[in-house]
């Protein structure tokens, strides 16, 4: 009784895959440090805007009642400078707080947003007629000589 036991030996078939080398991709490169970018200008230290670029219109296209309008820089978004009475300034936001129009430029006393019909107070930015509920957001304007700067927003 004896079992035999086959050995069986692969004579010859020994090759192993063990010299698969994958070699696609890169190995070994280490990309280089990319160069900083510059920085970008970052005017008025002594701004109002929080860094951003100040604005200023000339004092005479704000006549008593009218209006020039501006971006504000941080945004984007025009905003109206106006003067309501006579050297009092502001900037009211060109963008209805209803769904985002943009509203009219200031026209007796009112500014209307096409869009649904909402009217503010030009002067205060305060809800006239809806259906907007919020006040136009108001900036924040200096005179200086003869020029008007575009302040923060004051609400
Ligand atoms: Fe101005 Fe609707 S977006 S009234």
């Amino acid at each position: 009784m004896d079992g035999g036991i086959a050995a069986v030996a692969l004579g010859g078939a020994g090759l192993l895959a063990g010299s698969l080398t994958a070699t696609f991709g890169r190995s070994g490169k280490t990309p280089a440090a990319a160069p900083a970018p510059a920085p970008t200008p970052t005017p008025s230290p002594s701004g109002t805007g929080g860094g951003a670029a100040k604005v200023s219109v000339a004092a005479s296209a704000v006549p008593v009642g009218g209006s020039a309008q501006v971006k504000d820089p941080a945004t984007g978004d025009a905003v109206y400078i106006v003067q309501p009475k006579a050297g009092q300034y502001c900037g009211l936001s060109s963008v209805c707080t209803h769904s985002g129009c943009a509203v009219d430029a200031p026209k007796n006393g009112q500014m209307y947003c096409p869009c649904h019909g909402s009217r503010f107070d030009a002067a205060t930015g305060a809800v006239i007629n809806g259906p907007a509920t919020k006040p136009l957001p108001k900036y924040t304007v200096t005179k200086d000589g003869d020029k008007l700067d575009l302040g923060p927003v004051q609400s």
